[in-house]
């Protein structure tokens, strides 16, 4: 599997370290508020296990899994929601967790969705920021690490749906995705 790795981007304890940092400030910030952490399947699932734990603080957490309408997210972003929430969001403090962001479109759906249930709050915690990706208007909160354009993996993303389970974040080698 590593020796599909170009280059490791940021290593394992580099995550551990900024996972550590951005739970202890969510800790400050949702003390006495109970927040619902959302995670988006699949990529954020690493992520989110990590994050709920560095946070000490009562918070409830829920899944949600989206897709795109055919293979290619349309422009408009219309997503189409696999699994949706177990729990209602109305008046609910959100805070939706993220592997990455790279068009915004997926995020841009969800935070609408959200609004329009009635959350009271809505905030985007995203481990990796792609922003030369970006079609939709969409600021995270919180940013771990800012990414370049390179075909990303491990850590809960994905190529075809391997390297999920890598422990750091790497660059893809070409000829993978390009099929030599
Ligand atoms: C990836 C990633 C984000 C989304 C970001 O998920 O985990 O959820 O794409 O892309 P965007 O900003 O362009 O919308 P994907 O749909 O590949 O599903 P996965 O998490 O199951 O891999
Ligand atoms: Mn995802
Ligand atoms: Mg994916």
């Amino acid at each position: 599997m590593k020796e599909d790795i170009e280059k490791i981007l940021i290593k394992e304890d580099e995550i551990k370290a900024k996972t550590e940092a951005i739970g202890q400030r969510m800790t400050h910030e949702y003390k006495d508020r109970f927040p619902l952490v959302i995670g988006v399947l699949k990529g954020a699932m690493p992520f989110m296990a990590d994050l709920t734990r560095a946070i000490h603080a009562h918070l409830e957490i829920d899944f949600m899994d989206v897709s795109s309408y055919g293979n290619q997210m349309v422009s408009s972003g219309e997503v189409k929601i696999e699994k949706d929430l177990d729990s209602s969001v109305k008046d609910r403090d959100i805070i939706i967790v993220e592997d990455i962001i790279d068009s915004g479109l997926t995020l841009s759906y969800l935070v609408s969705l959200f609004h329009h249930r009635q959350a009271n709050s809505v905030k985007i915690v995203t481990l990796l920021d792609k922003p030369e990706g970006r079609k939709a208007d969409i600021v995270p909160d919180i940013v771990g690490f800012t990414v370049p354009d390179e075909f990303v993996v491990g850590y809960g993303l994905d190529y075809a749906e391997r390297y999920r389970n890598l422990p750091y974040i790497g660059i893809l080698k070409p000829e993978i995705y390009r099929g030599s």
